[in-house]
């Protein structure tokens, strides 16, 4: 498939691994329509990159029922861009991975969408049904605000299981779309 001339920033943040894992699946769905993505850690944020993207997907562990501070300080970081209204009218859409089945990973992507609300971005969501509940199903978290995906206390090689990574790939594909629709 051409590439577009349209691109995707996913900036995350990982501790262990398993939140790079779904960013990368991400990624992976992104590319599946030809639309270009750029992966950031978030230790590591290239600006201009992000300026320049069409949409910004944002992502990070649930720690303690909220953000990390990792990403609530590259959030603090955005400021000037806040001010200079830098990212009006980009598409935004946002994932968190937990430990837990809920483990209060809502109010992590509600934190992320009122950030992306707060520099006038456009919030995609997640609008897949749910399959089921099982390891292989898609959307098992049954969210639609954003991305959730759950891992175990093990390596990033058995877990986010197969179902949540197939969904993380939907979800970057359902994104990109969105970044082709609009001229
Ligand atoms: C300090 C701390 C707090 C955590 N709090 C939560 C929580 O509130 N909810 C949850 O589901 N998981 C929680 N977890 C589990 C992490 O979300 C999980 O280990 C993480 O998503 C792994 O991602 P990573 O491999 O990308 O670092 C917590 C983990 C740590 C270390």
């Amino acid at each position: 498939m051409p590439l577009s001339s349209k691109s995707v920033a996913i900036v995350y943040h990982s501790p262990y691994g398993h939140t790079a894992k779904v960013a990368n699946h991400i990624a992976e769905g992104v590319k599946k329509v030809g639309v270009q993505v750029h992966l950031m850690n978030v230790e590591h944020v290239d600006w201009d990159v992000l300026d320049q993207a069409d949409a910004i997907i944002f992502g990070c562990p649930t720690y303690m029922g909220s953000l990390t501070s990792a990403l609530k300080l590259f959030m603090e970081q955005s400021s000037k861009r806040w001010l200079a209204r830098t990212w009006q009218g980009k598409l935004a859409a946002g994932f968190t991975n937990g430990g837990g089945l809920s483990g209060d990973k809502l109010a992590v992507l509600q934190q992320i969408n009122l950030f992306a609300m707060q520099h006038g971005m456009l919030w995609s969501g997640l609008p897949m049904m749910p399959t089921g509940r099982g390891q292989n199903d898609l959307n098992r978290m049954s969210s639609f605000l954003g991305l959730m995906t759950q891992s175990d206390n093990a390596p990033v090689e058995v877990t986010p299981p197969k179902g949540d990574l197939e969904t993380a790939m939907w979800f970057g594909e359902y994104t990109a779309l969105m970044v082709n629709r609009i001229k």
